[in-house]
């Protein structure tokens, strides 16, 4: 099996999680600045929300990307006040005619006084194992 991660990653949490992502994976992740070359079985894609959003930039990296090229895609994410960034980040690649798996991570990111800490250790640890069913699926 083949993978790519990419994350937008604006105070380090889906970067810090797409580490994570990497260390099951054994690949290096790259943030959504880098385009996706390579033919991948498993596109793992995580970032936050802003302002009740996902980055643009995550849009951007998907419509330069062939979805011939991604069997599939696995969405993951933190964000402190909405339940999860995944139902906008699996919209943006489902539109744009990607496969998008059913299962996702989400945990919460902190934003001032809210969630201090997270994504803690528990939140990766819980990260780590979802990333190793994905990959023995
Ligand atoms: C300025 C700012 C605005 C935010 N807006 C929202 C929001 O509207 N809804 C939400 O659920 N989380 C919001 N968050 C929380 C972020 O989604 C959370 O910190 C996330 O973990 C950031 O991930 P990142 O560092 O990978 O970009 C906000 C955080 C900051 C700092």
């Amino acid at each position: 099996m083949t993978y790519a991660i990419r994350y937008f990653s604006k105070f380090g949490h889906s970067e810090q999680m797409a580490q994570v992502v990497g260390e099951v994976t054994g690949v290096k992740p790259e943030s959504v600045e880098t385009p996706l070359t390579e033919d991948v079985d498993i596109l793992f894609i995580g970032a936050g929300i802003f302002l009740s959003k996902v980055n643009g930039r995550v849009k951007e990296f998907a419509r330069k990307t062939d979805p011939k090229k991604v069997n599939k895609v696995v969405c993951f994410g933190s964000c402190a006040l909405i339940d999860s960034p995944v139902p906008q980040l699996s919209k943006i690649f489902e539109e744009l005619g990607f496969t998008v798996a059913d299962e996702s991570f989400t945990c919460r990111g902190s934003m001032g006084p809210w969630h201090g800490g997270h994504p803690d250790a528990e939140d990766l640890s819980e990260l780590k194992a979802f990333a190793e069913r994905v990959i023995n699926e």
